[in-house]
């Protein structure tokens, strides 16, 4: 009988359900949008009870479309929008407060005082992150700080603490499971990832009791079972990761060297390096990328904080497109940028700048300037941000880049994939099934439960769909290629100059 898993892909800004075949076809999707808050400038968070409620209906949608019997579904695979933080009290399953989600500054000045105190580089070592606000760490220091209620009942053992896919495992088995898994650890900023533990020296630095985190599991293996109130059957929860390392898993970059990058609200560009936690001397973070059967292998990551933002901030804040969709026309109507470039730091800067407090920059208006000059100034500073972290790369890996396999919403946007490729100068490849980073849930999911035999089994399923190759020469890539960086120049720092 053929077996099917559902995968749930809950990123920053919508919930998804996606059952997938034994072939990797989707066989049913459904799809609602997240909530955003913005209570300050530079703030952005979430309701918690809302994520879940989301990603509940979306689940029975998905299982409802598909027309399957619910025996018929062998596993759950869970992805998730990584270092979001979340504070819930274990008796009631109610959060504390609002959700903190990973774009938001609120705790700049706390990763401030890291530096300050010359913990930095300490802090690099034991977790392979360059310590910034969009991790955890700081995030749950500003809720213990933020109400002497909540410190004392977290030091009371009343709390417990998760990024997003702690709290749905702990939601789907009824709050009975508090677990995370390695990938998503790996992005608290308080995980060793040399030793693989909770880190008892930066818990320590940052006061924050060890009894309010999550135990931790394998990114494949059964985790728990789905309460059977929620879909009728206790269905295997067999698969996790963070969405930038499922993306990983679902291209199928199982080798070192084999690299993706995934437009979502912000891009991630992942490289796998294999068994060897190596630190980056470019400013890109070390991350894990799964563990599986006690084998942990890790990544490097270029983190790009806004990109698909960037649009929806076109639509949303200036009002130039209805839809992100309709980018892509309002682009190609002119044949260049018009000399316009936009440095998206919306949220301050990610790798390979790590700048707090750069803030977005629309720099070489003219008279003759339009709304579809800065519609092609933002894919191309999603194509620029990608060239910064593929740099940084290269120069860490030692490894030469051939080919860019790419993912993610955007990747529909042929004229973004064309200036992709125009930037970087090697052709952008994008696979027929772009929805990866559920498709590396389910696949994490499927392993464990032999809905796939192996890796290799899984290869088989990749396929390319189109190959975009440089069009313009190396002298014109190398033009605008430095007004970008001088572009960047302008933005960094503008908050705390
Ligand atoms: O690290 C943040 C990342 O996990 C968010 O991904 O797809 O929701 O933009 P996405």
């Amino acid at each position: 009988m053929s077996k099917y898993v559902l995968a749930l892909d809950q990123g920053t800004t919508s919930s998804r359900a996606i059952i997938f075949d034994q072939e990797g076809n989707i066989v049913s999707l459904a799809q609602r949008p997240i909530d955003q808050i913005y209570p300050h400038p530079g703030w952005v968070n979430q309701d918690a009870e809302h994520i879940w409620e989301v990603t509940l209906s979306v689940m029975k949608e998905a299982v409802q479309q598909s027309q399957l019997g619910i025996s018929q579904i062998a596993a759950i695979g869970i992805t998730n929008q990584r270092e979001t933080t979340i504070l819930w009290d274990r008796a009631t399953g109610k959060p504390v407060g609002p959700a903190i989600v990973w774009q938001s500054r609120q705790t700049s000045h706390l990763v401030d005082d890291i530096f300050r105190r010359g913990k930095a580089e300490r802090y690099q070592q034991i977790t392979g992150l360059v310590p910034d606000a969009y991790f955890s760490a700081t995030k749950i220091l500003w809720m213990l700080e933020q109400d002497p209620e909540v410190r004392r009942r977290a030091e009371q053992g009343d709390l417990a603490f998760g990024t997003v896919d702690s709290w749905l495992l702990w939601k789907l088995s009824g709050g009975k499971v508090h677990l995370t898994d390695y990938s998503n650890a790996s992005r608290t900023m308080l995980f060793d990832i040399n030793e693989l533990e909770w880190s008892d020296e930066l818990l320590a630095d940052l006061n924050i009791p060890k009894h309010i985190l999550p135990g931790l599991c394998d990114n494949s293996g059964i985790i728990c079972h789905a309460d059977s109130s929620i879909l009728g059957a206790e269905i295997p929860v067999a698969g996790v990761a963070g969405d930038q390392q499922a993306a990983l898993f679902g291209q199928t970059c199982f080798s070192p060297g084999e690299a993706k990058n995934t437009y979502g609200t912000g891009s991630f560009c992942l490289m796998n390096i294999g068994e060897k936690p190596t630190h980056s001397k470019h400013k890109l973070l070390t991350t894990i990328a799964w563990g599986i059967n006690g084998k942990v292998e890790y990544a490097l990551e270029g983190s790009i904080f806004v990109t698909g933002a960037a649009v929806g901030w076109l639509r949303d804040g200036l009002g130039i497109i209805k839809t992100s969709e309709e980018v892509e026309q309002l682009a190609s109507s002119v044949k260049d940028s018009g000399g316009v470039f936009f440095v998206p730091a919306l949220v301050g800067l990610g790798a390979p700048y790590w700048d707090q407090y750069a803030r977005g920059t629309i720099i070489g208006i003219t008279r003759s300037t339009t709304a579809a000059h800065i519609a092609r100034a933002t894919l191309e500073a999603i194509a620029f941000q990608t060239r910064d972290v593929v740099e940084a790369m290269i120069a860490d890996s030692g490894i030469d880049l051939h080919e860019l396999r790419v993912d993610g919403g955007a990747v529909k946007n042929d004229l973004l994939l064309q200036i992709q490729a125009d930037i970087l100068g090697v052709p952008v490849v994008r696979p027929t099934m772009t929805e990866v980073t559920a498709l590396g849930a389910a696949y994490l999911a499927g392993l464990a439960t032999d809905v796939w035999a192996d890796q290799q089994d899984l290869k088989a399923h990749w396929k390319e769909d189109r190959r975009f190759e440089p069009s313009i020469n190396a002298d014109q890539r190398e033009s605008l290629y430095s007004t970008w960086k001088r572009a960047v120049e302008r933005a960094c720092r503008w908050e705390k100059p």
